[in-house]
Order: structure tokens, then C-alpha cells, then sequence
């Protein structure tokens, strides 16, 4: 099933996070699109929205690479779940390059996220230097590299996020990003079950024809902080 996931980032209060919560359930009405909607707002909303969601699962934008101990303002996998997390997003491309997270990093945030019984989703993308400079197949393959110690049979979710793409307003051409969607399900052919999504830039205006690249879905910013934006992003699909 598709899936699509609204990343808030540090965005919304507990009583945006209600707000949020209670337009789009009016939005998308008694039928809902059939796909998967989740919602990753920041830590102090989770409950809120967890409360008001229901029937959408919820993400954590983030987690911790060790089990619990003297780690002041970290958050385990462990109690993510306990928070009623489903799904942990691991390696976006902000807390690679302004919080300087690197593959060995995200390799024990990946054992941590399968340790709690979350399931993961993985960011990979290139900048733009390294888009200008060819090396695109080549970034995502050493990221994807990360994953080597992952389970294969476990669910996986990679998100495809070029760097330049994202909070820009310049999302991937429909065939850059089909070509990186190849890309990585070639790399990661040995999965037995892998969705693909596509983040940066995507709004209700470009939803469709990005969707018809093949990827399985989206993982969502700037857009998914307005209701109405993200109900009509799920209703393309
Ligand atoms: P954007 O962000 O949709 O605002 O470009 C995507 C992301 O960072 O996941």
C-alpha cells in the first residue's frame, strides 16, 4: 500500500497538532483514500496526535543510536514505541549535514529502530555538488551501505531525498527521480519488502506525475503542515 508521510520538523503545537488532526479526518471524510497516511510531528506533539489521528500511524522524525543511559536529550527507540510510534525516520538528510550523522551513525540507529519492533525510514540523496558532479548513483550507493547489516526479510521503507530538492520549492524531475527509484531497488534487490518514496518539494500540484515515476509514496515537509495540502496530496493517489 502506498504510503505517505508528513514530516513536520519543528512545526506545530499540541493544539496545532489537534487542529491538524481533526481538519484533515473532516477532509478526507467516512472513506479514505486507500494508503497509508502517517504523521511524524516533533516529540512533544506526539501524544496529541496520536490521540486525534486514530486510524494514521504515527513517526518519529528521529531516534537515538544507544539503548538508554546518560545520553541528555536523546530519545530511545524503545520509548518511541511506547509513545505508539510505527515507523522511525533514520538519517534525514538535516541531521546528516546539521547534525553531522554519518552511515556508521545510522547503521546502530537502524539495530536500535529493529531492536524496538519500529519499522524504518531510511533517507538517501545527494546535494547538489554532488548531483552536478555525476556522483549521484555513487552517494546512494555508499548510503545504502548503511543498510548491509539490516535484516532482509524485515519491511523497509527508503526514502529517495535529493538534498537540493528539499524545502527549495525544485522537486526532482519526474526522470531523475525514476532513475534513482531503479537505482535503488537494484541496490537493494535482495529485499523481499521494500517500499520506495520520493521527499523534497512535493505539493498537491506535482503529486501525481512524481507518483507515476513508481515510487511507492512520499515523504512530505512544507506540505504536509497544511491539511487540505496533504488530504488532496493522499487523494491523487
Ligand atoms: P519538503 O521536505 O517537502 O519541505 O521539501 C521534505 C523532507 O524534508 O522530508
Amino acid at each position: 500500500m502506498r504510503l505517505f508521510v508528513a514530516n513536520w520538523k519543528m512545526h506545530k503545537t499540541r493544539a496545532e497538532a489537534r487542529t491538524f488532526a481533526e481538519e484533515l479526518g473532516g477532509l478526507l471524510g467516512d472513506s479514505p483514500p486507500p494508503v497509508e497516511l502517517s504523521i511524524a510531528p516533533p516529540l512533544t506533539a506526539l501524544d496529541a496526535a496520536r490521540d486525534a489521528l486514530g486510524r494514521w500511524s504515527l513517526a518519529a522524525q528521529n531516534v537515538a543510536a544507544e539503548r538508554q543511559g546518560a545520553f541528555t536529550g536523546e530519545v530511545s527507540a524503545t520509548m518511541l514505541a511506547d509513545a505508539g510510534c510505527r515507523y522511525a525516520i533514520v538519517g534525514h538528510s538535516e541531521r546528516r549535514r546539521l547534525f553531522g550523522e554519518d552511515d556508521a551513525l545510522l547503521a546502530r540507529k537502524l539495530e536500535r529502530v529493529r531492536e524496538a519492533g519500529l519499522l524504518p525510514i531510511f533517507c538517501v540523496g545527494e546535494t547538489e555538488e554532488e548531483r552536478l558532479a555525476g556522483r549521484t548513483e555513487e552517494v546512494l550507493e555508499r548510503q545504502a551501505g548503511a543498510l548491509a547489516g539490516d535484516p532482509k526479510e524485515a519491511p523497509l521503507v527508503v526514502a529517495y531525498e535529493p538534498v537540493w530538492a528539499i524545502g527549495t520549492g525544485r522537486a526532482a524531475t519526474v526522470s531523475d527521480a525514476a532513475s534513482a527509484r531503479s537505482r535503488l531497488a537494484e541496490l537493494l534487490s535482495a529485499r523481499r519488502d521494500l517500499r520506495i518514496l520520493y521527499g523534497g518539494s512535493v505539493g498537491p500540484e506535482n503529486a501525481r506525475e512524481l507518483l507515476d515515476c513508481g515510487v511507492d509514496g512520499f515523504l512530505i515537509g512544507g506540505a504536509s503542515l497544511s491539511a487540505s495540502a496533504f488530504a488532496r496530496i493522499a487523494g491523487i493517489a
